[in-house]
């Protein structure tokens, strides 16, 4: 059962909303990550977009992870959280002069280009900066991961990545870029892929794309296929460790290796289930529409992926007196309409003063918080602490 319901009654006391960490799953989660990778000898890197929490970072390197980058900030996080640079790749459509000279400064291990005018950038910051730096391409890989439109990455009109198209029609210009080695293909077909079939379609893609470029000259040290392994948000209890041995097992199956590294960047399947919003009941009161409304202290300010993506996430009463139930709407505090965690949903009977436990928070949680209304951002207590 989650950690929040086992120590129920020690949360009471404490200040609400925050995140609590159950640090001992995410270490269950990183060994099975690590030990299903090692059978393939693949390489796994931390999206520490998804949760860049200081002690969580902590515990993931001490599984020797690397770490995938979308801001010049989050390679210097994760190199003062003690990871190798070379460990460290880093992608984004839009990087900023400066973070690209901050990358480049660093020898981190690629820096995954997402257009032909960024590597003509690069080369030339190269050029200044007196180094070779090494490029991987990130290829849009038109491909349908069927899941929610607001987070899939790798279809043709997306903004991600450079269309294959536009690498063969500039095949021969990249190549002549003098202090680029061009040494990986980079892609990510987008997040929470609850199919795992839509990677069979990825490898083949990729197999595609990766022998048709060496063909044409280049030699790719790594393909780099990203994350977007989901996770159950509906039954966290019935999967608290996502599945990568099959993930492992379809790449394994389905793409064609060479001799090259193969190397994922999984964020929300390393992080996502260890971590649960704790919040307080403030309020009930019911509309004159007849709705039963609960008013929660945590808002879209704590956790915006209901409000921003309708994303669903389970939600427990931890510290009810009763079994009966009730239905339930759970509001948070911020002055917005979609501000909304859940709609009818089941809970038993809440009053103010109760506990709510909002589930499988940990990634895309607090690392997507604001300060929207100038509310705190939330803390976070940590299992290993509690015991
Ligand atoms: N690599 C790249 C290049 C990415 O863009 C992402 C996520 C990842 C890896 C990690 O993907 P994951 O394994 O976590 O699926 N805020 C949204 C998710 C946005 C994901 C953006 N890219 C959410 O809350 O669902």
């Amino acid at each position: 059962i989650m950690l929040s319901r086992r120590i129920a009654s020690r949360l009471r006391v404490m200040e609400t909303p925050f995140y609590l960490y159950d640090t001992e799953l995410l270490r269950q989660t990183l060994e099975s990550v690590v030990n299903e990778s090692k059978r393939y000898n693949y390489k796994v890197h931390y999206a520490i977009k998804a949760n860049y929490d200081d002690r969580l970072l902590a515990i993931i390197r001490e599984y020797g992870l690397g770490v995938d980058c979308a801001s010049g900030n989050e390679v210097q996080k994760a190199i003062e959280a003690g990871f190798d640079p070379k460990s460290i790749v880093y992608a984004g459509v839009g990087k900023r002069d400066k973070e690209l000279r901050y990358a480049i400064e660093q020898e981190i291990m690629a820096i995954n280009c997402e257009s032909i005018e960024e590597l003509l950038v690069l080369d030339a910051m190269a050029a200044e900066a007196g180094r070779t730096v090494e490029v991987a391409l990130r290829v849009n890989p038109d491909i349908d991961p069927k899941t929610n439109h607001c987070i899939d990455t790798g279809q043709a009109d997306s903004k991600f990545g450079i269309s294959y198209e536009e690498i063969l029609d500039n095949a021969e210009r990249i190549r002549s870029l003098k202090h680029l080695r061009i040494v990986g293909v980079h892609l990510h077909i987008g997040s929470q892929i609850r199919e795992l079939h839509v990677f069979e379609n990825m490898c083949q893609k990729v197999n595609v794309i990766v022998e048709n470029l060496e063909r044409l000259g280049f030699s790719f040290r790594f393909v780099d296929v990203g994350g977007g392994l989901g996770i159950n948000y509906d039954m966290p209890e019935n999967e608290p460790i996502p599945n990568f041995a099959s993930l492992f097992a379809i790449v394994h199956n389905h793409l064609r290796v060479g001799d090259r590294e193969v190397h994922f960047e999984f964020g929300r399947s390393i992080v996502g289930e260890c971590g649960e919003l704790i919040t307080r009941v403030l309020f009930n009161k019911t509309t004159a529409t007849g709705r039963k409304l609960l008013i929660v202290d945590a808002s879209m300010t704590e956790l915006i992926r209901p409000a921003l993506y309708g994303s669903y996430h389970n939600i427990e009463n931890i510290t009810a007196e009763t079994d009966r139930t009730d239905k339930y709407t759970v509001v948070g505090t911020a002055c917005e309409s979609t501000d909304r965690f859940d709609e009818n949903v089941s809970l038993r009977r809440s009053v103010r003063g109760d506990l709510l436990t909002i589930k499988s928070a940990g990634a895309y949680g607090m690392s997507m918080a604001s300060r929207y209304n100038l509310h705190d951002l939330p803390g976070a207590v940590y299992g290993e602490d509690l015991m």
